[in-house]
């Protein structure tokens, strides 16, 4: 009897889910994993463990960027030491980045584990990258200041002399000079003008220009500023649809992926909340930005037959309903990854703190519970998971989907 009963109860143990506050010590481990893998020039995180079907044993630039926006704003709220060195290791690893030769220059999106960058044929530039990092590097330089170190900040992150020799300056100067250029987007897939690149490389040139008036860099900082206004007026004018509330990308060259038709894509979803707080073009309750959300939302719930296995939970989101990448190649059919489930519930965050509307917070629980119903309960992320069936598939434990875990509980205020 006794050997019936632990037969009965041990599988029920094994698969409890995780709560939240438990999912976001285990993703803070992967993700410190991911960011110090022995054989990998220290300072650089591997997209993934990865390294067969699919290899993600490389550091992408926006990857790594996002990864570290999350760790600085842990170590924000934490003022933990260990994750504190890790920041300024990743910074020499940056600049030493920055230095290597590349086919694109600071627009190259993928470099092997020892820091040099990747040879072989791949979709770039990608000029996302140089944004993100000078984002998240501004909001450390700025913990730095506020903490009294402003040595640090002049002699590493922000020095104002061009040619530019300092990392923050670099990306700055880069962005600066290359936002009005096409590259392809965050999806490594298209060629044109994204609005995931253009609000990441929008905001970067705004906070840069206080950052840069700040220390005393006032021509520098004026041109950051007119930059990024421009780059602000481009965006209204070209990607306000009043169909789908946000266009994806438009001046796609060549005619992108064929078979890439509605424009919508959960990338201006994830432009939103990697800008947050900074960027004032848009809030997240502004009528494009509702209809975009909802639209989104709709086209998904109906595509995956998961969303209806399991209404009580959140959506699970994609990338863009015509994916054919499902995390092997793209032959397949996409499915819903979570990184875009757990932006969803981040947007509701956000959306909460405008309006006070606690029809949210029910919202953002959803979608933290349907990650946590899909991930294999002992704290695992993979990079989606099956629209069917709803096991994970494509590279297991992505950095990015445990970031994501970070940010959400972060911004919500759950930690
Ligand atoms: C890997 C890319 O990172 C992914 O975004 C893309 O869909 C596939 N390759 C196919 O191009
Ligand atoms: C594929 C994704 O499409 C891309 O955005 C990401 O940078 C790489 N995988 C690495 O995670």
């Amino acid at each position: 009897m006794k050997f019936v009963l632990s037969l009965f109860f041990l599988p029920a143990f094994a698969f409890a889910l995780p709560s939240k506050e438990v999912q976001f010590e285990l993703s803070l481990n992967k993700v410190i994993e991911n960011a110090t893998m022995p054989d990998v020039r220290p300072g650089m995180v591997v997209a993934s463990p990865s390294r067969s079907n699919p290899d993600y044993y490389f550091d992408w630039v926006r990857d790594t960027a996002l990864t570290y926006r999350a760790l600085v704003d842990y170590y924000e709220i934490k003022k933990d030491s260990k994750i504190k060195s890790m920041i300024f290791t990743w910074i020499k690893a940056e600049a030493y980045r920055q230095n290597q030769p590349t086919f694109t220059g600071l627009g190259e999106p993928k470099y092997f584990i020892d820091g040099s960058g990747y040879t072989g044929g791949w979709g770039r530039p990608q000029n996302d990258g140089p944004a993100l990092r000078a984002l998240t590097m501004i909001k450390f330089a700025r913990i730095l200041l506020k903490e009294g170190n402003q040595d640090y900040v002049l002699k590493n992150l922000y020095h104002g002399v061009i040619p530019a020799d300092s990392v923050i300056k670099k990306d700055l100067e880069y962005v600066a000079h290359h936002w009005r250029e096409t590259s392809f987007d965050l999806w490594e897939e298209e060629n044109g003008m994204h609005f995931y690149t253009l609000l990441s490389q929008h905001t970067a040139l705004q906070e840069g220009a206080k950052l840069a008036k700040e220390l005393g860099d006032i021509g520098a900082s004026d041109f950051y500023e007119m930059q990024s206004n421009l780059i602000a007026q481009f965006i209204k004018s070209q990607f306000i649809d009043s169909e789908i509330g946000i266009l994806t990308t438009i001046r796609r060259v060549n005619g992108g992926l064929g078979y890439k038709h509605s424009n919508l894509d959960v990338a201006p979803l994830l432009a939103l909340i990697h800008t947050s707080p900074y960027q004032k073009i848009f809030s997240m309750r502004s009528a494009p930005v509702r209809k975009y959300i909802e639209t989104l939302t709709n086209t998904f719930n109906n595509l995956y037959s998961i969303n209806k296995a399991y209404p009580g939970l959140g959506v699970g989101i994609g990338r863009y309903p015509e994916d054919r990448y499902d995390g092997y190649q793209t032959s397949g059919v996409g499915n819903p990854w979570f990184l875009s489930t757990l932006a969803l519930g981040e947007y509701y965050c956000h959306a909460r703190s405008e309006t006070k509307n606690l029809r949210y917070d029910e919202m953002v629980e959803k979608q933290i519970a349907r990650v946590l119903f899909h991930s294999d309960r002992t704290g695992s992320l993979s990079e989606q998971f099956n629209h069917q069936s709803g096991h994970m598939q494509g590279a297991r434990e992505l950095t990015w989907s445990h970031n994501s875990f970070l940010t959400i509980m972060m911004r919500c205020q759950f930690i």
